[in-house]
């Protein structure tokens, strides 16, 4: 039986009630009989880490997760501890030093899930939107001087090299190349941000020459949002720089119903590291502890590491299991209007894996 090894680290918040909940789905799809099973190692990193030890995880942190196949997050966030620190202290470090350069999101709306859109069938929205996650607005470059006086001056300097901006359209073209439909629209804002979007777009049409075969337009990141609203239909695949895309998949995850079901996957398209699978929602302070956290971007986000894995059978598997769940209104979470639990709902998962195996020995 193939055995993988998988780190979990659930960060703060509620990512201590989805990711242990999405190890249970994972152990379930075992005892299910789907012929592969995980080696589980859990790392305590994150707000509390911080308070004990003044960072969000150990020096030689990424040395420990090297070995895994793939890792589960939570979330990272905290009340007591400013964004930044909680970001670029552990997400962020773990995405850099391993050079997840791919953060791909998809999006639909998910069988019994109300979206928001009313003037579209819910087939009309299924998208993939693949992220730069490396550089870019997030780069890191900048800094602050004059600190308090009037003539503080602050920079955050968008950074984007060639390399870094072919790889992540390259991977774009062939994930539209991979899907049905062979569409990509390249979201840009070459009109005002004059330098490193225009060489964005050059690169867009330079790459595109290898993929005679996908259809693909540019569009103005503002008037995307329009477009994401009004005529989703039109999109396919959809990739964009780092803050371009981190706007737009939320736009694209209140869309499809709820914040609550999205998953992501912070790849290294190349495997020298081990990638990263997460749900998009953040650490939602307001409703941890209590049992009502949405795992369902976490059980998505296990199907994307499944899919990361080669184990498509069994990303299929969870797939259907979680469609088979959200399309009961009786299991749905607070976030989507109902009153299910974390625990109900994901036990109504794990019955739906155990329940596939029963159909297939009868
Ligand atoms: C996301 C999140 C993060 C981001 C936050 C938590 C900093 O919004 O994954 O989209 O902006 O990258
Ligand atoms: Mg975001």
């Amino acid at each position: 039986m193939k055995t993988y090894k998988i780190a979990t680290i659930p960060g703060d918040g509620i990512g201590k009630e989805v990711v242990p909940a999405g190890r249970e789905v994972m152990e379930a799809l075992t005892t299910a009989g789907a012929g592969l099973r995980f080696e589980f190692e859990n790392f305590g990193w994150g707000g509390d880490y911080y308070r004990q030890h003044g960072m969000m995880m150990p020096e030689d942190g990424l040395d420990a997760l090297r070995g895994k196949d793939a890792i589960l997050f939570g979330s990272a966030g905290d009340n007591q501890i400013p964004d930044h620190i909680t970001l670029w202290g552990l997400r962020l470090k773990i995405c850099q030093g391993f050079d997840q350069y791919a953060n791909v999101r998809p999006t639909r709306i998910l069988p019994g899930i109300d979206g928001p859109l009313k003037r579209c069938a819910a087939e009309d929205l299924n998208w993939i939107i693949v992220r730069e996650n490396s550089e870019g607005e997030y780069s890191g470059v900048g800094g602050r001087v004059h600190q308090g006086h009037p003539i503080e001056a602050a920079t955050d300097v968008s950074m984007m090299t060639r390399v870094g901006v072919e790889r992540i359209l390259r991977f774009a073209f062939k994930l539209a190349q991979s899907r049905p439909r062979k569409l990509l629209t390249v979201i840009t804002k070459s009109n005002a941000q004059r330098h490193a979007m225009v060489m964005w777009d050059e690169v867009a049409l330079q790459v595109s020459k290898d993929f005679p075969d996908v259809t693909w337009d540019k569009e103005l990141v503002d008037a995307a949002t329009a477009r994401m609203v009004n005529r989703p239909k039109t999109l396919d695949t959809i990739v964009a720089t780092n803050l371009h895309a981190d706007i737009l998949s939320d736009l694209a995850a209140a869309l499809a119903g709820s914040l609550g079901i999205a998953p992501t996957g912070n790849i290294d398209p190349e495997r020298r590291y081990p990638s990263m699978f997460e749900p998009i929602h953040g650490s939602a302070f307001d409703i941890m502890g209590r049992g009502l956290a949405n795992p369902v971007g976490t059980f998505w986000s296990v199907v994307m590491l499944l899919e990361h894995l080669g184990e498509q059978q069994a990303a299929q598997r969870v797939m259907s299991a979680i469609e088979a769940v959200t399309a009961n209104p009786a299991l749905h979470t607070r976030d989507l209007g109902g009153t299910a639990t974390t625990a109900e709902v994901t036990k109504a998962v794990c019955d739906q894996l155990a329940a596939g195996r029963q159909a297939e020995a009868a």
